[in-house]
């Protein structure tokens, strides 16, 4: 057996090897092993299914030749033949494994109409989303012995970073796609025993990295990306378990308004020390706004928000198409609210200075125990702002702004932040105590309120 693997599977690549899942993501740090493991799984069905039809991909056919095309002769000399015209292994019991690539973005075409029961896209993150979803379609078999599968290696970044975190880190679906079919697996350099003792030196090589590279290659964190708006998002800091918010905290609202475009509504409460904490979220499409205020009343029920900040637009947008969507013709947004019980209040939508108030909420400020912690946190519950706030990017031709997206989620929370005092100021410690968010303040008085 050693002589086809080279070597032993460590426990992360063990369960890459067992995994069924129709589509299979290896990523994360580098170093971790994945190249390897995917070459090996590639040998190991090769082998194990007689008349398997395997393709393994690279963006480039350099990086094709140097990852994949030079080992595998080397590894599989005397267990298959190779052809470099073709570069296809061809193994005795009638299994080939094609090597190719996809340079351009025509290069995927030169699958048409061919069929793969195994597809490896290795540095999945190099490809695009539709090369990506056109070499689904040459994933298939009619063999009864065998289902589909496709296997990815992946780094963070990259032109494909998107479409690998929204299927195996964020999870968000869309209809055609079946949760139960993707499974990542986590990669870590210290995983792989072979490397760490080899070449104990390349782990410092990834430390002394910048911190926005040494984070995706080290760590493997999948929210740091080019292009980035808000690279000080981090979830380790600023995402945090839901705690009981103490009753003395003030606790605020803020909306960015859609219907055809997704609806996002944030609650807030803000600490003694001035720091805010976002613990819920409500994103809908779709949905008239009666329903909507109906849906953020029943949400709050036992709840005392001083205010609810919302798209300016709001005050603006009337006509017949409002009145389809609850109200009479003529009335605004903001008085179809109304009407439902929500009182709004219109947000500042200065972006840029609004980006910055949550750059300076999201920076660490001292909290009051020669530690550190950041203005703003937010409950993991609200996924889609945790999602769409390290998505971000910066616009190409306003680069203080973020380009227009998904950032529905993100447009709230700047609302929200708008009402409150600048994050860059000192935050208000009231008594140096541990930090307990479920204890009360002590003297509710003298928390700060405004
Ligand atoms: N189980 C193993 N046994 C022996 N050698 C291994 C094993 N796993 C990985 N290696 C070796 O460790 C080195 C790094 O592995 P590999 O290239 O697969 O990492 P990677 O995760 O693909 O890295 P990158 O993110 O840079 O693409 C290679 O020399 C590889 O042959
Ligand atoms: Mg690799």
């Amino acid at each position: 057996m050693d002589l086809i693997l080279h070597g032993e599977p460590n426990e992360r690549q063990r369960e890459f090897f067992l995994s069924r899942a129709r589509h299979t993501a290896y990523g994360g740090a580098r170093g971790g092993g994945k190249s390897w493991a995917m070459r090996r799984k590639f040998v190991l069905l090769a082998l194990r299914y007689p008349n398997l039809n395997l393709l393994l991909l690279r963006r480039t056919l350099p990086e094709l030749r140097e990852n994949h095309i030079v080992p595998l002769q080397r590894e599989l000399y005397g267990t298959a033949d190779y052809n470099g015209t073709e570069r296809v292994f061809r193994f005795p019991n009638g299994s080939r494994i094609k090597l190719g690539y996809c340079d351009s973005a025509q290069d995927v075409y030169q699958y048409q109409g061919q069929e793969y029961a195994v597809v490896g896209m290795e540095e999945a993150t190099h490809f695009t989303e539709e090369q990506m979803r056109f070499l689904t379609t040459c994933n298939r078999t009619t063999r009864k012995d065998f289902s589909p599968r496709m296997y990815y290696t992946c780094n963070p970044g990259n032109v494909g970073h998107a479409w690998v975190k929204r299927l195996f880190i964020d999870r968000q679906y869309n209809a055609s796609e079946n949760p139960a079919d993707y499974l990542f697996i986590p990669a870590r350099i210290y995983d792989n025993a072979a490397l760490m003792n080899a070449d104990p030196g390349y782990v410092r090589q990834l430390m002394a990295l910048p911190e926005d590279l040494r984070r995706a290659h080290l760590e493997g964190d999948w929210d740091v990306h080019a292009g980035q708006y808000f690279r000080e998002f981090s979830r380790e800091k600023h995402v945090i378990q839901p705690f009981e918010i103490p009753k003395s905290w003030r606790r605020f609202r803020s909306m960015d308004w859609g219907y055809n475009d997704p609806c996002c509504v944030l609650w807030h409460a803000v600490d003694g020390e001035g720091r805010v904490f976002t613990y819920r979220e409500l994103y809908v499409r779709y949905m008239r706004a009666d329903l909507v205020a109906g849906e953020v009343k029943k949400l709050s029920e036992g709840e005392s928000i001083a205010y609810t900040v919302a798209s300016p637009d709001m005050w603006q947008k009337r006509g017949a198409l409002l009145a389809s969507s609850g109200g009479f013709e003529g009335e605004t947004l903001a008085e179809l609210f109304m009407s439902a019980g929500l009182a709004l209040t219109p947000a500042d939508n200065s972006r840029i200075s609004g980006w910055n108030r949550i750059r300076e909420y999201l920076a660490m400020k001292p909290d009051g125990f020669g530690g550190e912690k950041p203005m703003w946190q937010c409950f993991e519950n609200c996924t889609n702002l945790i999602r769409q706030l390290p998505m971000l990017e910066f616009d190409r031709l306003n680069r203080e702004d973020a380009a227009d997206g998904n950032d529905h989620a993100p447009e709230a929370l700047r609302y929200g932040l708008m009402s409150r005092p600048h994050g860059s100021r000192e935050p208000v410690i009231v008594k140096k105590r541990a930090y307990d968010p479920l204890s009360l303040p002590e003297t509710g008085a003298s928390w700060y309120s405004s």
